[in-house]
């Protein structure tokens, strides 16, 4: 069956066995939902969507189209495991595009938050929706709702439009296999339909991507410095047992520079600023205090492996007063 809503008496999914039951009703009423027709995804390797790929692959195989836009503001890795995962491993039908170029090239001098959002946002549903164009006797669209995004839609929180904005021309009938679930459920879902753990239980990524972590006008070079910095730090948080534990952690590298030494000669770069924080609902957030080894191991390595970077500093601030996000 499928439902529009979470019913009241919904027994929380906590357990391999409830969310077993879950696929197998989700299937069937996909499989009846869906008849022989065919359904896009746009699959972002994010847990909500990946969840809804692993569960169309199971119950229509190839007749589900997924396509992964690698925007260029995605950590590092990331497109390879989506390829890796759904390609190689799920024999999805995945169609990988790279607008790396299209999306560098639209943001190029934009300094202003706002508009850097709208621009990565606008050209995300124009990309998708071209190649959506390519594709004959798609009637489906399936999209990683969650109960969470329905609930804040309604309290006037969060506009939810996921579906939103693609062009009034293709009006596809939706597909929301996990639009019931909150996200812990979405998760043990994701890990019994053989999803990677490392996959369904990532820490959030905002859908601007390291977009909004390389402050005003994003440059290709001080994008790879904010890509190679984060990657240090996933590293670092896996090996150190934190993953998992700390809710977010990233690097920013803003846009200015400060003078340094190296090898005994003066250099000019820019500062890479850690983050860590805990929270239960973004609203208020803590700081995760690093230990002292973890922190001075990670200033050497991230100044002698990341170009362009002299020195690391450390967030200590919560929210309020400041956001998790540098803009
Ligand atoms: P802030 O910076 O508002 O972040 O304290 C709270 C949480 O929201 C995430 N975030 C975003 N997620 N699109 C998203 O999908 C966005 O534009 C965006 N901005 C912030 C942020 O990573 C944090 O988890």
């Amino acid at each position: 069956m499928v439902y529009d809503r979470r019913p009241d008496d919904m027994v929380r999914i906590t357990t391999a066995e409830l969310a077993d039951k879950y696929i197998e009703e989700q299937l069937e009423a996909l499989r009846e939902q869906i008849g022989d027709k065919k359904v896009l995804l746009a699959l972002s390797g994010g847990v909500d969507s990946s969840v809804v790929a692993a569960m169309l692959i199971k119950a229509i195989g190839d007749r589900l189209t997924c396509v992964h836009v690698n925007h260029g503001l995605l950590r590092k890795g990331e497109p390879e495991q989506v390829i890796e995962v759904f390609k190689n491993q799920m024999k999805a039908n995945l169609i990988y595009v790279d607008a790396v170029d299209r999306f560098l090239d639209k943001l190029a001098g934009v300094t202003d938050p706002e508009q850097k959002r709208k621009i990565i946002g606008g050209e995300f549903i124009e990309v998708f929706a071209e190649e959506a164009r390519k594709l004959d006797g798609i009637e489906f669209l399936a999209q990683g709702t969650i109960w969470p995004d329905i609930l804040e839609s309604e309290a006037g929180i969060k506009a939810h439009h996921n579906a939103g904005g693609l062009p009034e021309d293709m009006n596809f009938e939706l597909v929301e296999p996990v639009k019931i679930l909150f996200k812990d459920e979405v998760r043990i879902v994701g890990e019994r339909l053989g999803l990677p753990a490392n996959m369904v239980y990532r820490q959030p990524f905002p859908g601007p991507g390291l977009g909004v972590r390389c402050p005003g006008a994003i440059t290709r070079d001080r994008l790879e410095a904010v890509r190679e910095s984060d990657a240090i730090l996933r590293e670092e948080f896996a090996k150190n047992g934190l993953e998992g534990k700390v809710w977010q952690y990233f690097t920013v590298v803003p846009d200015f520079k400060s003078t340094g030494v190296k090898d005994g000669k003066r250099t000019f770069d820019w500062p890479c600023i850690i983050r860590a924080i805990n929270t239960t609902d973004v609203m208020e957030v803590t700081v995760e205090h690093l230990s002292d080894e973890l922190i001075d191991h990670l200033v050497k390595r991230i100044i002698s492996e990341v170009p362009g970077i002299n020195r690391v500093l450390f967030d200590y601030t919560p929210k309020p007063p400041a956001t998790v996000e540098y803009e």
